[in-house]
């Protein structure tokens, strides 16, 4: 069974083909290419709705022939097709989702809509193999810090989410308030590594209140919703706020620059905070619900200090922690193709082709 997955929700057109043999046998990655856009939005300091959607056009078909090519196939090879039907920029979503249903309608193949987080949560399996169950997962990318309980493969329970900005989000706000380029994530991972993490005694983010946003639903097991309450949601402004204040009074109201030195600094303080929350909140929910396995997935995951501070833990607690391939974690399509056969194992057998693009889809 050869799935194309097709993920073009943000800034990078995406094209992989997965082959699944048996049940038994872990999903094989044939091909995977991610056309990224960074070049373009990097000017402008963010990702350009309008600018995204006129590049996924252009890049999309020779994205999909390339992915085609290197997984040395045909469409005649291909069985199935999964493509992002979102969250994301709607624009964007809509060259994917339009490109795949014309696929679809013209070689009369069965097409999965799948949820993007769904990609990134697969995209574990897809590189370790079958996870351990019950899980807790944690997708941590530019748009979203989600908590999720796996019972079982391919049921996904959100229990906690931030309430404000995502992980990556403030990797990239702090990264544009000290001076560094976009996207800000590797940047300060890599500045990180030659600073102090404990120069600055950023606050670590508390939540003390109940959530006044309702935000996205939350599934709490029975018997849990006291002890989880408040205690699995997220919060990044507060310590962005703290980032940008530190950076005022260190340069005098913007009236000197930050040395090298002081940068290296903040963002290793910066990120120590983060990281802190981050797996303190996760591994705690594995503990409340007994889990087997911990997961950590999503843009955020390609961290190196997230990555060996999460593995010390799950060594030291003897938990098993699994994270994605640098390549796998961003976005890219092979992850799409792994929920769609996700979706196709747990007997989905394809869409009518009357569903569309939804930026806001719920998991
Ligand atoms: O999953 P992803 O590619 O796209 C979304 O679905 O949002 O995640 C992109 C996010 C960006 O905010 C980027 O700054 C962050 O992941 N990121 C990183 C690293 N690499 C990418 N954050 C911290 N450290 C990294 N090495
Ligand atoms: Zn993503």
């Amino acid at each position: 069974m050869r799935v194309l997955g097709i993920e073009s929700s943000c800034d990078e057109t995406a094209a992989a083909v997965v082959e699944a043999t048996d049940a038994a046998s872990p999903w094989q990655l044939r091909s995977s290419v991610v056309a990224s856009q960074v070049a373009i939005h990097r000017e402008w300091g963010g990702v350009v709705p309008e600018l995204a959607a006129r590049q996924h056009l252009r890049d999309i078909v020779g994205v999909v022939d390339q992915a085609l090519a290197d997984a040395s196939s045909t469409w005649d090879d291909i069985d199935a097709l999964a493509v992002t039907q979102g969250p994301g920029l709607v624009g964007s979503l809509l060259v994917g989702v339009s490109f795949a249903k014309a696929v679809a309608a013209a070689r009369n193949l069965p097409i999965v809509p799948v949820h993007h987080l769904a990609g990134h949560i697969e995209s574990l399996a897809l590189h370790n193999g079958d996870l351990p169950y019950p899980a807790i997962v944690l997708v941590v990318s530019g748009g979203h810090t989600s908590l999720f309980h796996l019972p079982s493969p391919g049921v996904y329970q959100l229990v906690g989410r931030t309430r404000d900005d995502a992980a990556g989000e403030a990797y990239d706000k702090v990264a544009k308030l000290v001076g560094l380029g976009y996207p800000g994530g590797p940047i300060v991972d890599r500045r990180a590594r030659q600073g102090n993490a404990n120069a600055i005694a950023f606050p670590i983010p508390k939540l003390t209140h109940e959530d006044r946003n309702a935000g996205p639903h939350t599934h709490l097991p029975v018997g849990f919703e006291l002890a989880l309450k408040r205690r699995t949601d997220f919060s990044f402004s507060g310590l962005k706020t703290a980032v940008r204040r530190h950076v005022e009074l260190a340069t005098d109201g913007g009236r000197r620059a930050l040395t090298d030195g002081e940068i290296d600094d903040i963002c290793a303080s910066f990120q120590r905070v983060v990281i802190h929350t981050l797996l303190e909140r996760t591994f705690r929910a594995a503990e409340w619900f007994d889990a087997r396995a911990i997961g950590i997935a999503g843009g955020v995951a390609a961290n190196s200090a997230l990555r060996s501070e999460a593995e010390r833990r799950g060594a030291a607690s003897g938990l098993p922690v699994f994270v994605p391939s640098i390549a796998l974690a961003t976005d890219n399509a092979a992850m799409i193709a792994a929920a769609g056969l996700r979706r196709w194992q747990l007997g989905d057998r394809g869409h009518a082709l009357d569903f569309n693009a939804d930026a806001s889809l719920a998991l």
